[in-house]
């Protein structure tokens, strides 16, 4: 549905709110809300299939990214894996109906206690260091590893993102790999994967197909009980998307991608699984978090726009300096061309609190909608009930243009839940 409205040019355009308006969605679930599009959804997941036709190539869901049970579910129907790093992400994705054998475990840091949650389970688990590694073969003696390494190459969109290089706690490095080998084997445990993660955010595919080539030229160290190499994952989504950012070339991207891993199987004769690990490409931009102007104000030469998107419901902004689109929705608007610098902020008692800085967008009125766009990877996952304010709802909208709550907003009873009452 095309909306009469102050900017909506690319919702509009992707036919994004399905047969409802933005002002019937509000009226129905309230706001804040996060409402997603299956279509794009769907969509994004096939673009990640495409890039190979290998028979071992899989796509690994990084659930981390959003990890509600519908959209899994969808994710899981097209055909992807899923990614896990703790036991909760194991249960939604299980939960989901991912098997054990559609799961990889790639966590950081744990104890060999929570190791035997995914062990259990019948599921491999990625360690990234040679302590936990000792770790994992006391708790699964003669049993199989995945070993996630550390490239030297690192690449993402802020220092808090690039997982490998010099500078960062995740995977072992090269000069390891005695050490790596003879803890397998004093625990008699096979070396059945190896697995990286540069970064998160790349929209230049060069670094990572670099980081392809290492991880390839160690796994013919390891030949022949390799079953799985997983690259990773850091694919990116243009967030500028009104400025005309560039879209990731995946159809480029995927050319030589799939050259590299046909050529390495060819070589080597390897028959195992070639995975990617990606999470934001495919549910971030299927997303959008939607909100209501309460109050508008001036402080000196600067222009506030309160809204109810407080950092508690998207936290980006304020953890990595993020940039999210806007659009502005008055119904009965026609698009306005009349730009003025705002700063969008939200109901959290702190000065940081801000979703959209110096933005040059339509001048709001208290009444009118925002959305942040792209806001479905690392957005409700790092949601939180700070200041008491309840987490917001989740609606999708069906392939059909049908909505449908996919989780409930919090109540206030849901601050105490956890909390016996006569403490
Ligand atoms: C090990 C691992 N794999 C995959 C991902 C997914 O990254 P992205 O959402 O950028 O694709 C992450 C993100 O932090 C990660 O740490």
């Amino acid at each position: 549905m095309k909306l009469n409205t102050l900017r909506s040019a690319y919702t509009d355009r992707m036919e994004f709110f399905g047969k409802l308006s933005p002002y019937e969605l509000a009226k129905k679930y309230g706001t804040p809300l996060y409402i997603y599009n299956e279509r794009i959804l769907r969509e994004r997941c096939r673009e990640l299939m495409a890039l190979s036709d290998h028979p071992g190539f899989a796509v690994n869901y990084s659930v981390k990214a959003n990890a509600n049970l519908a959209l899994l579910r969808i994710i899981r129907s097209e055909g992807l894996i899923a990614d896990s790093m703790s036991p909760g992400e194991v249960y939604v994705a299980m939960q989901a109906g991912f098997s054990a054998e559609q799961i990889l475990y790639v966590c950081n840091n744990i104890s060999g206690e929570e190791m035997r949650y995914p062990l259990e389970r019948g599921i491999l688990v990625s360690v990234d260091s040679l302590y936990q590694l000792e770790e994992l073969g006391r708790v699964n003696r003669g049993g199989r590893a995945v070993v996630r390494f550390n490239p030297g190459i690192g690449a993402g969109h802020h220092k808090k993102v690039i997982t490998a290089g010099a500078e960062t706690k995740f995977g072992i490095g090269a000069a390891d790999i005695p050490e790596m080998l003879e803890i397998l084997s004093r625990y008699d445990m096979k070396l059945a994967g190896i697995n990286q993660h540069i970064g998160s955010l790349f929209l230049d595919p060069q670094g990572y197909l670099d980081a392809v080539d290492v991880l390839l030229d160690l796994a013919r160290e390891f030949l022949p009980d390799l079953e799985l190499i997983d690259f990773g994952g850091g694919f990116g989504i243009p967030y500028q998307k009104y400025a005309g950012q560039e879209r990731l070339d995946l159809k480029a991207m995927g050319r030589e991608f799939d050259a590299r891993i046909k050529a390495f199987a060819r070589e080597t004769g390897y028959a195992g699984r070639f995975l990617i690990e990606s999470g934001r490409y495919i549910s971030a931009e299927c997303c959008l978090l939607l909100g209501a102007v309460h109050n508008t104000k001036n402080n000196g030469e600067k222009r506030f726009v309160g809204t109810d998107l407080g950092f508690n419901t998207l936290m980006r902004p304020v953890l990595y300096g993020s940039f999210h689109d806007i659009e502005v929705y008055r119904e009965g608007a026609g698009p306005d061309e009349k730009l003025m610098s705002q700063s969008i902020v939200g109901n959290i008692c702190e000065s940081g609190d801000i979703l959209a800085k110096d933005r040059e967008l339509p001048e709001m009125q208290a009444g009118d909608l925002v959305a942040a766009l792209d806001a479905g990877a690392y957005g409700y996952v790092m949601s939180s009930s700070y200041n008491q304010r309840l987490r917001p709802a989740e609606v999708l909208i069906d392939e059909n243009g049908n909505d449908r709550l996919i989780r409930r907003r919090e109540t206030l009873e849901d601050l105490l839940h956890l909390t016996p009452l006569d403490v």
